[in-house]
């Protein structure tokens, strides 16, 4: 089975797969320039909070690889990076990752002052290198962690098997490979106590039956796609028959107190799953959380264009079934007057979330109904 990869990158060269057109085609667009990293997260060809970081690292890491800095002194070149920075900021406001690569990056260079221009350039490049690799080995930890919490609070192994349902695509092309909440699916699968995953298509851009339910059908694993307007009826009518114990998300930002931003449509399974008895679970690595905001009102929501919610793009299935990849169209789904509110993300308040897992462990709320990232997070408090 071929590995799934968002980003393929060797020092120089930054390859970005086009998310758009999944799953009916596989291409990969260069991305050299800080304008492309902005135009590929922006468009959402690149999408998901870890992935978003990884191409703007690597994308400028790639243009200062590629093209030398006109700078006359160490300061210069840094005011130079900071604004690219800056500018790469700006490409989609919600996920916090994006922000702490952004001030990991700036810390970094500046213990290269007074070294020279080279020197300041490869230390930003091996930083936004380790950014790229160490999300891979936090999916893994990710994985375990919730694994070993489900064992623990809902008994779950290979005699007493569990459904979970996630939303989103969090998997191998929202991150630098295995994924957060579905990282957990996985490691879940290969543990044997996993029975069926459900997924939700996702809105606005389907993430969930364009990518979440094509890595689940790559990788083998029982699977069933339903749209975001099925939960409640899932659970109501599936939940004994198939032991759906877990609703696992991934996260754009998590904030001090717990709250949590998600794609939108999270909030509403978070209050669904405590009426029904289910565990909610929030999978995100700690380049997610966000200490600076105290609460979830502090966290801005994204909003998209109309576009996305009233057109649809997608390519001819045949009269046999088969999809015609290189036949493809892009079709109204609403009258196209209609006015439309289309946020990207909601917030899902702490009270609603059992557990958030992280790379550094499974963190619980306290007493208070609040989180305390305290524990895994001493040097950011
Ligand atoms: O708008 P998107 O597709 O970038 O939103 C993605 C999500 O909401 C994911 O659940 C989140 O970023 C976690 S990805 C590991």
């Amino acid at each position: 089975m071929s590995l799934l990869q968002a980003v393929k990158y060797q020092r120089g060269k930054l390859e970005v797969l086009d998310q758009l057109l999944l799953p009916h085609e596989f291409h990969y667009d260069t991305v050299s320039t800080r304008q492309e990293a902005f135009d590929s997260i922006a468009t959402m060809r690149v999408r998901g909070a870890p992935a978003i970081a990884i191409v703007a690292s690597l994308g400028l890491a790639v243009e200062l690889h590629n093209n030398s800095i006109s700078a006359s002194s160490d300061g210069e070149v840094i005011a130079q990076i900071d604004e690219a920075l800056d500018y790469l900021k700006e490409s989609r406001p919600t996920a916090v990752d994006l922000t702490n690569a952004i001030t990991q990056l700036k810390t970094i260079i500046r213990t290269a002052d007074g070294k020279g221009k080279e020197a300041i350039v490869q230390a930003f490049i091996e930083e936004a290198e380790r950014i790229f690799e160490k999300d891979l080995q936090s999916n893994l930890s990710i994985g375990d962690f919730g694994a070993q919490w489900l064992q623990s609070q809902v008994g779950a192994s290979p005699d007493q098997k569990i459904s979970v349902l996630t939303h989103c695509n969090t998997g191998a092309l929202a991150t630098s490979g295995h994924g957060t909440a579905l990282g957990i699916i996985r490691t879940l699968q290969s543990k044997g106590y996993l029975k069926h995953a459900f997924c939700t298509e996702t809105r606005p851009y389907n993430q969930g039956s364009r990518l979440t339910a094509f890595e689940l059908v790559h990788e083998g694993i029982p699977s069933t796609l339903i749209t975001d307007s099925m939960a409640a009826a899932l659970f109501r009518t599936k939940k004994a028959e198939n032991n759906i114990a877990a609703v696992i998300v991934g996260a754009d930002r998590v904030v001090r107190n717990g709250d949590t931003a998600n794609k939108i449509g999270t909030y509403q399974l978070a209050v669904l799953a405590k009426h029904h008895g289910i565990k909610f679970i929030v999978a995100a690595p700690t380049t997610s959380i966000d200490l600076e905001t105290k609460t979830g009102d502090g966290i801005k929501i994204e909003e998209r264009k109309r576009e996305e919610l009233t057109q649809i793009s997608g390519a001819v299935v045949g009269s046999d079934g088969r999809v015609d990849g290189n036949n493809k169209v892009r079709v109204a789904t609403a009258d196209q007057r209609i006015a439309v509110w289309n946020p990207a993300f909601d917030v899902t308040p702490a009270e609603f979330i059992d557990v958030v897992v992280t790379e550094k462990g499974a963190v619980e709320k306290g007493p208070d109904g609040t989180f305390d990232f305290s524990k895994i997070l001493p040097e950011r408090w």
